[in-house]
């Protein structure tokens, strides 16, 4: 019987535990979860995604506080046409997050940086080349471009020194999507090193309609994708993503030809995660009939979450003069479109706002409940320490757990006390 580190992935001339983090946006996938898939050998992911936020958060700097103060009259605005970013602060604000991680890297694995392209933060192209050359002038070992086609992305860092040297992967969920990504990846001669391949079982943003991801299928599409590359002569590693829950369904991606599996609903309730244990819980206690796909995320992509997640009919007011993470070019999101359009009632209290969320400040906060399909099985894979609470085990036991299971079985965490039965 075989067990995923009977397997190895190589990156360029370098070798890990094919096993690795996703990123999981606003601080999920904070750097101590991170710092841990590196020091064990495998991969961890930060995000950039309100880099000034995490910047605030772990560096007590004041990047947030400073741009409200500079858009305080745009708050009554309709529109926020006029509500930049400052590319000097994102760069800093990405410079102490992601520098600050790979200063604290220890250990034979890698630190790359999650980076979405659906964040187009009122000026889609200077503020996503800012955001990846500060990344990779900060150090990061690899970037993995998310959420969105990315078809201009490496262009626009083609002239950075390291260009060449830093890992760049693309998440896809669709041989198709690839092949857009790979012709324009030509046109700088820049192969990716690696793509992700997510299917329709993961979390967060997904790439398929709402009515396509319930058909679609991982192992079909890790095959459509592994077929295609082979049939354009390249050869790529092969990182499928979604639904990955023991090391048992690793092995059977590693063996159907992948390189290795990212993977990221199993830590969300580790110690080292940056959701809060209060969050960790309720991820713990969720019933599949507690998950649905839906429309709530302005970025137009549909996205997992669990049904009592604050966010949703939340009817907060849009906050883009502190984050404005979801502008588009015309400084429009469409909560906020949503928002203007839903009335207020004879007391003139904003009704519950329906179509949308406000993800900046939702997921800023914690009160979206992204999680994978499988989130209603974190409860078989620990212990109760006290009644009505699951004892968070270490991000190390999770590791090692896809490292080393053998025929499905999920290793639980041993207790100093003694555990209550399930
Ligand atoms: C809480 C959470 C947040 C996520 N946020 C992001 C994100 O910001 N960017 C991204 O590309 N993927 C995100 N994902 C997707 C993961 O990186 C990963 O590819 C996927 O969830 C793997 O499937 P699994 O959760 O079933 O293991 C998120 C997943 C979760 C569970």
């Amino acid at each position: 019987m075989s067990k995923l580190d009977d397997f190895r992935l190589m990156l360029g001339s370098k070798e890990y535990v094919p096993l690795v983090i996703g990123g999981m946006g606003v601080d999920i996938s904070s750097a101590e979860l991170a710092l841990e898939a590196a020091r064990l050998g495998g991969i961890g992911h930060i995000s950039d995604a309100l880099s000034a936020s995490v910047s605030d958060r772990r560096f007590k700097t004041a990047f947030l506080r400073e741009k409200a103060e500079r858009y305080r009259g745009h708050q009554e605005m309709e529109h926020k046409r006029d509500v930049a970013f400052d590319l000097e602060e994102v760069r800093q604000a990405t410079l102490r997050h992601v520098g600050g991680t790979m200063e604290a890297k220890r250990g034979p694995g890698a630190v790359f940086v999650n980076v979405m392209e659906k964040l187009t933060m009122n000026a889609p192209k200077a503020t996503l080349k800012t955001r990846l050359e500060a990344s990779m002038d900060a150090g990061v070992d690899g970037i993995t471009l998310s959420a969105g086609l990315h078809l201009g992305s490496l262009e626009l860092v083609a002239e950075h020194p390291r260009f060449r040297d830093v890992h760049f992967g693309i998440i896809v969920s669709s041989a198709r999507a690839l092949s857009l990504f790979l012709k324009r990846a030509k046109r700088v001669d820049r192969m990716p090193d690696y793509v992700v391949v997510e299917g329709p079982l993961a979390g967060g943003h997904l790439g398929f309609g709402l009515d396509e991801w319930p058909k679609a299928n991982l192992k079909d599409i890790v095959a459509e994708v592994i077929a295609f590359l082979a049939k354009e002569g390249l050869s790529i590693p092969v990182i499928p993503a979604g639904g990955i829950f023991t090391g048992t369904d690793a092995v059977e991606y590693l063996q159907q030809g992948a390189s290795a599996v990212q993977v990221a609903t199993r830590f969300t309730i580790t110690r080292e995660c940056g959701l809060p244990d209060s969050a960790k819980q309720i991820y713990l206690k969720a019933e599949e009939a507690d998950v649905e796909v839906n429309t709530q995320s302005p970025t137009g992509y549909p996205m997992r979450m669990l049904k009592n997640s604050p966010a949703i009919g939340s009817n907060i007011k849009p906050n883009c003069e502190t984050l404005g993470y979801l502008l588009d070019s015309e400084g429009r999101c469409s909560y906020l479109d949503a928002y203007n359009a839903t009335p207020v009632d004879e007391k003139g209290r904003k009704q519950p706002v329906r179509e949308r969320t406000c993800l900046c400040t939702h997921m800023n906060t914690f009160k979206v409940y992204t999680c994978g399909h499988y989130v209603y099985r974190l409860k078989e894979t620990t212990v109760l320490e006290a009644p009505g609470r699951y004892h968070l085990p270490s991000a190390e036991h999770v590791f090692k757990d896809y490292q080393f299971s053998e025929e499905h079985r999920i290793a639980l965490p041993k207790l100093e006390g003694l555990a209550l039965p399930l």
